[in-house]
């Protein structure tokens, strides 16, 4: 019962404060059932749902989840069509309950390239969540971490170049504060569903010390007890950050 990994959960004590997700195995998902990929993406929508609950429970008070990367964007327009469609569904089905449950849905990457009513659906879902305080749930869209670092780069050479700051002031600090992740922590938990051991441009700079599990699960089939197992073998690691260890 995953009732009771929850309650080992608790038992253990310290918790992830913020978890990552790379939700991958949607397309391999459909085509074991030889459907359209687009199935697996509408069953993996499911699995998100899952996961804010499970984040919930578990005391997980940041969940980053990567939905659609910048690499995406070289897929059929069709499946494209139908993930920028399932975003919208996603907002339009959704955004009462997260509200309800305390959830504040922030979407990070690059939105210039998503069309007007996806962009729309963006705004309302930030808009109609902004006051959760339970949850962050934040979803990577149209997101490359490179990019991220390289905007932020740039942003720190025009700072530079205007006065504001001066190059002694390039600190470490003031990259982070210059992502789109800058109002959280960096990830404790990376997970990665489907079996592929690699990080496919995913905050790159924020998982410098996120334990990694990578489950063979795919995405559509990854539920409550799948992230509470993710969760335990977390609890279980030692976490030295470059240190001798204690224990
Ligand atoms: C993850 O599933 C969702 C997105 C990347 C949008 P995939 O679509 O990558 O599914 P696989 O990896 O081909 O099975
Ligand atoms: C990573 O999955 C991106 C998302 C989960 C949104 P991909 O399926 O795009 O990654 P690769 O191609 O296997 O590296
Ligand atoms: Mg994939």
């Amino acid at each position: 019962m995953s009732d009771d990994l929850l309650r080992q959960i608790k038992l253990q004590g310290a918790v992830p404060a913020h978890v990552a997700v790379i939700m991958d195995g949607n397309g391999r998902w459909a085509q074991r059932r030889n459907l359209p990929r687009t199935a697996g993406h509408q069953a993996g929508m499911a699995s998100v749902r899952r996961l804010v609950e499970s984040c919930l429970e578990a005391g997980v008070t940041t969940v980053t989840v990567f939905a659609f990367s910048q690499e995406n964007w070289q897929r059929p327009p069709e499946e494209i069509d139908a993930l920028m469609a399932l975003l919208q569904e996603y907002v339009s089905t959704q955004s009462a309950e997260l509200t309800e449950q305390g959830v504040r849905v922030r979407m990070l990457g690059d939105l210039t390239p998503l069309s007007p009513p996806a962009r729309q659906a963006v705004e309302f879902v930030e808009r109609a969540t902004a006051g959760g305080t339970k949850l962050a749930l934040n979803i990577c869209i149209s997101y490359g971490s490179r990019a991220e670092i390289t905007r932020a780069a740039r942003r720190l050479a025009e700072d530079v170049a205007a006065g504001r700051i001066t190059s002694d002031e390039v600190t470490e600090q003031a990259i982070a504060d210059r992502l789109y992740t800058a109002p959280w922590g960096d990830p404790d938990l990376l997970i990665r569903t489907s079996g592929e051991f690699r990080i496919s441009n995913f905050l790159l700079w924020q998982l410098a010390y996120a334990e990694l599990y990578v489950t063979p699960t795919l995405w559509p089939d990854f539920g409550r007890r799948e992230f509470f197992e993710a969760v335990l073998d977390y609890q279980r690691r030692d976490r030295r950050f470059g240190r001798v260890t204690t224990a």
